[in-house]
């Protein structure tokens, strides 16, 4: 007989939301994770910390609003780090708790210690006193995670080359920043640290930032790189890191033969998921080139029973994606048949501003072959955005030019994070331009973007009929 009818592996969102699904659907579960406290890398070091900081790096932006109103503006206003990281501290510990009780009300096990395959059927676990044991559960979820990839010549040393889940170890912002990497997170952390008063240098291996992202979106941020007294430097790699052994600011050697000297290194050049410790082979798993976990739209592994969502997968590194994912897994462990629909997923990126996506960019939908119409209003255009005195930004949103449907959306700007779910529900229920433009909007809002967006692509459309 089995101990567990589910056996969640990792207690991070995915984690936490698998084993939350299974419960509710009948199941005994046990839930084991690597350290004592659950939420994984969102609470502990990444989504949820983050946002502390970004919210004090637009605090002290605003601040320089203040004159609009007639409220003196401190030149060259501060924020104390640690005391940042104070109010980080206590997020964290807050939704620790929240996490833990949400566990215990609805009474599922769980257990502190590393996993790992004895069989398909069969888990390790190694406790904190080092002894172990193996339970038995004829469904497994596996939500391991990810972690920060370490550059050749660049380990990360906890003091001056750190990642973003490092930002606890700093205790000051530094005067200098280097960042490695103009995808999501060096973005974020450029923007971040630049508000709080760092001079900032990002290096990009690419020929531009943000790859992935629709490149108008890529264009705005590195315009507003520039802004900001951000220098995004393009096509080149960090060759070596030279620390100074007495404490001096560390030399980055830089293809191309530039050195850039700065006080901390944050390296953010993508994430590995956790498998390495998990005796995938064993179970009879073998993972894919970059240790992630191969699945299906029912997030099946190769090997019946055994199921896996979140980073592991290798692919959004979202929490918001990871939850749906391990949602999934859970009904389709417990006997559902359900399938995971990635074409409505949004993407918040917190950069200043923030942008929010969802669906196709310009270069999928035209690489794809499709015929499309794009529909185009900026921030500039909305009484609210001039109001707040807030007009950088824009509204991109894709039609498919024969059925007129919104199939992607593109928001750099105010509130893009929050307002992009509009596109999202729209993606997801088919709307057409037309149903965008009939729409009612609360005025005056920065969500009228999108009723405009929809009015220029009809006018796009007409235009193509007629000629
Ligand atoms: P990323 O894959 O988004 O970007 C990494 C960047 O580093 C790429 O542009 C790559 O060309 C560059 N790079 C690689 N090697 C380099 C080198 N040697 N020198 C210079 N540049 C180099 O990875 P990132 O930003 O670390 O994020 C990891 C994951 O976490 C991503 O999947 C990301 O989407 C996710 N994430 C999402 C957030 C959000 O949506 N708000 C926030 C934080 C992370």
């Amino acid at each position: 007989m089995s101990d567990y009818d589910a056996i969640v592996i990792g207690g991070g969102e995915a984690g936490i939301s698998a084993a939350l699904r299974a419960t509710q659907l009948g199941a005994r579960v046990c839930m084991i994770n690597r350290e004592a406290e659950l939420g994984g890398g969102c609470v502990r070091t990444g989504t949820l910390p983050s946002k502390i900081l970004s919210n004090a790096a637009h605090f002290l932006e605003n601040l320089k609003q203040g004159k609009r109103y007639g409220v003196p503006v401190v030149p060259e206003a501060r924020a104390d780090y640690k005391t940042i990281l104070d109010s980080r501290h206590k997020t964290t510990m807050c939704e620790f708790g929240v996490l833990a009780t949400l566990i215990r009300k609805n009474a599922i096990a769980t257990m502190t210690g590393m996993a790992s395959f004895k069989g398909p059927r069969a888990i390790e676990v190694r406790l904190p006193d080092g002894a172990t044991t193996v339970l038995g559960a004829p469904k497994t979820i596996i939500a391991t995670g990810s972690r920060p990839i370490a550059l050749p010549g660049l380990p990360y040393d906890g003091k001056v080359i750190l990642s973003a889940d490092d930002l606890t170890i700093m205790d000051a912002v530094p005067r200098r920043l280097l960042v490695i990497g103009a995808g999501v997170i060096g973005c974020e952390m450029a923007f971040i640290f630049r508000s709080l008063g760092s001079d900032v240098v990002v290096v990009e291996k690419a020929d531009r930032a943000l790859i992935g992202q629709d490149h108008d979106v890529a264009a705005l941020i590195t315009r507003e790189f520039k802004k900001r007294g951000i220098r995004l430097v393009l096509k080149a790699g960090v060759e070596r890191a030279d620390k100074d052994p007495a404490g001096g600011p560390v030399r980055a050697a830089i293809e191309g033969g530039e050195t850039i000297e700065a006080d901390r290194i944050i390296v953010g050049v993508g994430r590995r998921p956790n498998t390495e410790e998990l005796g995938l082979a064993t179970a009879g798993i073998t993972p894919g080139p970059r240790g992630e976990l191969q699945v299906d739209d029912r997030m099946r592994t190769s090997v019946p029973g055994i199921y896996a969502a979140g980073d592991v997968l290798a692919r959004f590194m979202l929490s918001s994606m990871a939850v749906v994912e391990a949602r999934i897994a859970a009904e389709n462990a417990l006997g559902l048949d359900v399938r995971m629909d990635y074409t409505c997923a949004p993407w918040g990126i917190y950069t200043d501003p923030e942008v929010g996506s969802v669906g196709v960019t310009e270069e999928w939908a035209r690489t794809g072959g499709a015929e499309i119409v794009i529909g185009e209003c900026g921030y500039n255009d909305l009484v609210r955005s001039c109001l707040d005195a807030n007009v950088t930004g824009f509204f991109k949103l894709i039609f498919d030019a024969a059925s007129r449907r919104l199939i992607g959306a593109h928001v750099a700007g105010q509130d893009a994070s929050e307002i992009i779910h509009f596109a999202a529900l729209a993606v997801k229920m088919g709307a057409k331009a037309e149903d965008l433009r009939n729409m009612v909007y609360n005025h005056p809002t920065v969500s009228e973007g999108f009723g405009k967006a929809a009015v220029d692509a009809l006018k796009k459309l007409e235009q193509r009929t007629s000629s």
